[in-house]
């Protein structure tokens, strides 16, 4: 039979016929094309689908009452925390660094669709006074970090960053590091793959064709990263390299702490196979999921599986019951990661996301659809805490560590404006900290302000580059009782200047 003939009767029978309904307009290349992009289990995919979508439609599963906090012994906190168990744990995690034993692994595979621009959102400018872009400011947080370690540890160390991106976002990221040089990283510590995609079907089962020789795909979540670590070889480049430890986070907070030492030194020191770190929820509708136990396992409640009257609930000495807030920052052993890739990755859930889908109508012209009329299918990279042996989870503070940017500027929250406004907020404190005046365009003393809500503009404006301080430290020898003017940018450039002067 000939090749499109067999495939055509396989399609028919899993009822998904219509995808060849063009293929005689179809040019050779396009055939091509559209042969190799029909995933094997096509038919069954749809089906899960189709079913897992109308369950999405029908009332929201609630798992109020098979939810409990988290118990307080394996909840760590920077607020709760003195300083000498502060300390600690950053020793231990800037030693692990010097032994070159961490890893970050950065999630970019999204479309980030909700903030409206056509590139990854890593490549995105808040507007800060340096003008640099979400990448710059982390591949700076590495190189610091690793400075910090080294020096610590009088040796050279490295810390490797993994990206996972998708069939959307790996060609621009990949320009994009070409072009800023890999920011002054070493390339080979820098290693890009591509997680896998899955085809978006109508609320009937039927794979949808965006272009006439083109199936509607979309990335399989960012849990889609165990199937992309074993793809792509990822963990047995981690062995080889000896990493052990993998701090996982996603792309667009700005104030993210890559590699933090603290948070690698807790989860290292408890025996953590597998660690999430929370801040607070600001309220209680807050969007933001919250690290839970149902039914005797650790796992992410997203905000819709919640009723509000849960979401309320008060501990009797006062605050949320449910309180912590996931934001996207994971802590693995490379051991434990293993084990979730080679075996427990099947029994991961699929999540649902009904979107708007543009398609190819039965007469070939192409529909921008007004309402939802597709379901993709996402696993979601959290939802193997129930796999740990050794589940741990560590409060920060949201001023310091969560700043998200997922909105255009028309929205009124975790947009350009909020980002830029949280990390001017904590320069700013950093720097009084660090004993520094501001003063005017005619030299008059800007009035401090200590207390900033974070999403207003600081008094003054001082931006602080990674490559100087990671986390506030060291500042003191640049501004201790010196006046500077707003808006004032401290690199390595005014580093040296303020050195020699
Ligand atoms: C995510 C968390 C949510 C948390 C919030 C905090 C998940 C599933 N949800 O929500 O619990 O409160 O961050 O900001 O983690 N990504 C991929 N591949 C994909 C899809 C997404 O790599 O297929 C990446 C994105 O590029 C991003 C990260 O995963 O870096 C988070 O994805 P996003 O869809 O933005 O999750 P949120 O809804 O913001």
């Amino acid at each position: 039979m000939d090749p499109p003939e067999e495939v055509r009767a396989r399609l028919e029978r899993c009822g998904q016929g219509h995808l060849l309904r063009f293929w005689a307009e179809l040019g050779p290349e396009q055939r091509r094309a559209l042969l190799a992009a029909l995933p094997p289990g096509l038919g069954e995919h749809c089906r899960l689908a189709a079913a897992a979508g109308a369950r999405q439609r029908g009332p929201p599963e609630r798992l109020d009452g098979r939810m409990e906090p988290l118990p307080a012994e394996l909840l760590g906190s920077a607020r709760r925390s003195g300083p000498a168990a502060l300390q600690r744990w950053e020793a231990e995690g800037l030693y692990q660094i010097s032994q070159n034993k961490v890893a970050v692994l950065l999630l970019a595979g999204g479309q980030g669709t909700r903030l409206g621009v056509s590139y990854p959102k890593g490549m995105y400018n808040v507007g800060l006074p340096s003008g640099k872009n979400l990448y710059q400011i982390q591949a700076e947080r590495i190189r610091k970090v690793e400075q910090l370690a080294g020096q610590r540890h009088r040796c050279k160390c490295a810390i490797p960053w993994y990206i996972m991106t998708s069939e959307f976002t790996l060609g621009p990221t990949e320009e994009f590091f070409v072009q800023h040089n890999y920011f002054n990283l070493d390339r080979s510590n820098v290693i890009m793959f591509e997680q896998r995609m899955l085809p978006a079907v109508t609320f009937d089962g039927k794979a949808i064709l965006e272009e006439k020789g083109k199936i509607a795909m979309a990335p399989d979540g960012n849990g889609g990263l165990y199937r992309a670590l074993v793809d792509n070889k990822i963990l047995d480049d981690m062995k080889q390299r000896g990493i052990q430890y993998v701090h996982v986070y996603c792309v667009d907070n700005i104030l993210v702490k890559m590699a933090d030492p603290v948070f690698i030194g807790f989860c290292v020191s408890k025996g953590a196979d597998c660690g999430a770190k929370v801040v607070e929820k600001a309220y209680p509708t807050e969007p933001v999921g919250v690290v839970c136990c149902v039914d005797g396992v650790y796992q992410v409640v997203e905000y819709s599986e919640v009723s509000p009257e849960t979401a309320q609930q008060q501990r009797p000495e006062g605050g949320l019951m449910f309180s912590a807030g996931n934001i996207c920052n994971h802590f693995f052993t490379v051991d434990f990661l293993e084990i979730v890739a080679q075996k427990c990755e099947p029994q991961l859930k699929h999540h649902v996301a009904i979107k708007k889908v543009p398609y190819i109508d039965k007469e070939g012209n192409l529909v921008k659809p007004l309402k939802p009329n597709g379901i993709k299918l996402e696993k979601f990279v959290f939802d193997v805490f129930q796999f740990s042996k050794n589940f741990v989870a560590f409060e920060v503070l949201r001023e310091e560590e969560f700043s998200p940017l997922k909105n255009a500027d028309t929205a009124d929250k975790d947009t350009p404006t909020t980002a830029r406004q949280a990390l001017l907020a904590q320069h700013y404190r950093w720097a009084l900290k660090a004993g520094a005046r501001f003063v005017d365009e005619n030299g008059c003393r800007i009035p401090e302000k200590l207390s900033l809500s974070g999403t207003e503009d600081p008094p003054a404006v001082c931006e602080i580059s990674p490559l100087v301080s990671y986390f506030g430290e060291g500042l003191e020898v640049y501004m201790k009782n010196k006046d500077f003017p707003s808006p004032f940018v401290l690199d390595e450039t005014k580093v040296e200047m303020l050195e020699n002067s």
